[in-house]
């Protein structure tokens, strides 16, 4: 498919800025309640702005679809997520550990297959865009067929993704294991083949520190030397249990964090899952090395994991994105996610704006992955990945809305009673990829 410039004329709102460290909210967003959104041939932004301005300016014929009671933003980013649990979504009963040992390591094991691994990544792609995600990174399982698998399908469908073979040779099924030495050969045969290759990006990716042998970390951090621009995605300080291990596991490292750092994997290219329970010397390290957390609401909730601290973090400048973290967290839905971020902030007595809502959901997802250079809002030049939210797609979405009376409250309304519904269309790189009201299922 090849896109032609087009207009689209909807409410628009994108971030220009993290609105907690602006003067004023304001000034970190732009919203056209009736705005025009002018994309060229290339799938990038050429410009935005109220559609009055806009307008007349447009050539006679110039392409422009309409969309009543919606409003577009950015395609959301999902800073982290395993695609092979898409299947193992809605998982009873357990924690951390005992979830990964009773129903994920069983699951993942089918991923040596390529065939079945291609269709699962199908399946998770497009459930992706249903729910107006553009842009993951995603773990795969420890089979480089599972990694080819999810390139394969992104790469058809021309999407930003991000992701890597797991590395993980001990305390684990022999199904789900691999060696030091075969992580590293497999992950640099799909870095050559895909790192970079149209939106792909190669994540070197230890599940977490219990699951790789010291040597195994060190093999990774070595790797993550080897090629530009590759990142490093794992997990960290997500569960009282799991911390316990990895004190007993690595005795000589003064915390969890400082394992990963030992090895060369703390760096502005890092994305941490979940970093719940961190200590002030954890959060400042973050913060020093520039690495991100990703914030994973429904995860947390779902496995009791805790109450992320965002606050504090935020206070650290610590960067921060929000993550699915599908098939321990509940949802593909950023706006499901969202609307139980807020909720964890209730607990810690804290709330988070819609504003910033969107702004974890969309422009820092983009600076977590570096990529606020050609994503994560509508200034021109940037690739067209942006979503059509339709404010009536339910009749209490209606109903509600009617009663709404300014941006602020249309957007938390979004963030609280907003899921897969509210995506009318996706657009990639400017290129429609889903029609809710065309879809078959
Ligand atoms: N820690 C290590 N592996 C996993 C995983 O698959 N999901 C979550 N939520 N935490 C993990
Ligand atoms: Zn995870």
């Amino acid at each position: 498919k090849q896109s032609v410039s087009h207009a689209y004329r909807a409410g628009i709102f994108h971030c220009l800025a993290d609105p907690t460290s602006t003067a004023t909210p304001e000034e970190a967003y732009e919203y056209y309640a009736d705005g025009i959104l002018v994309i060229n041939d290339e799938g990038k932004v050429e410009r935005l702005g109220p559609a009055d301005q806009i307008l007349p300016t447009l050539p006679s014929g110039f392409p422009i679809t309409t969309y009543p009671n919606a409003i577009i933003t950015p395609g959301f980013i999902d800073t982290h997520n395993h695609f092979p649990q898409t299947e193992m979504i809605a998982a009873f009963g357990e924690q951390l550990l005992d979830w990964l040992e009773t129903y994920t390591f069983p699951t993942e094991s089918k991923f040596q297959s390529l065939e079945y691994a291609q269709q699962v990544a199908g399946v998770y792609l497009d459930e992706l865009l249903r729910n107006g995600t553009t842009t993951a990174m995603a773990f795969s399982s420890v089979h480089a067929e599972s990694a080819e698998a999810l390139f394969k399908e992104a790469y058809q469908r021309d999407m930003c993704l991000i992701t890597g073979k797991v590395l993980m040779d001990r305390h684990a099924p022999e199904t789900v294991r691999d060696t030091p030495e075969a992580g590293c050969t497999q992950s640099r045969t799909l870095i050559e083949q895909w790192h970079g290759k149209g939106r792909l990006h190669y994540a070197v990716t230890p599940r977490f520190a219990i699951t790789s042998t010291p040597e195994q970390l060190e093999a990774a951090g070595h790797l993550l030397k080897e090629y530009d621009g590759l990142y490093m995605q794992t997990h960290l300080s997500e569960n009282h249990k799991e911390i316990a291990w990895i004190s007993e596991l690595f005795p000589e490292r003064c915390h969890y964090l400082d394992v990963y750092d030992h090895y060369g994997l703390v760096g502005p290219r890092s994305v941490f899952a979940h970093g719940i329970h961190l200590c002030e010397d954890e959060i400042q390290r973050l913060a020093r090395q520039d690495a991100a957390i990703s914030f994973c609401p429904t995860s947390n909730l779902f496995l009791g994991s805790g109450l992320f601290n965002l606050k504090q973090m935020k206070q650290h400048k610590v960067k921060v994105s929000l993550g699915s973290d599908v098939g321990a967290g509940t949802s593909f839905s950023m706006l499901q996610t969202l609307n139980e971020a807020y909720k964890v902030t209730q607990m810690r007595g804290d709330k988070l704006s819609p504003f910033e809502s969107f702004y974890l959901a969309t422009l820092a997802g983009a600076e977590t992955l570096q990529l606020d250079d050609r994503l994560g809002n509508f200034l021109p030049g940037k690739e067209a990945d942006f979503i059509v939210l339709d404010l009536h797609s339910t009749p209490l979405m209606q109903y509600r809305m009617n009663n709404c009376n300014n941006v602020f409250e249309t957007l938390f309304v979004l963030c609280i009673l907003g899921d897969d519904r509210n995506i009318k269309e996706t657009f990639v790189k400017g290129i429609s990829r889903h029609q809710r009201d065309q879809a078959t299922h």
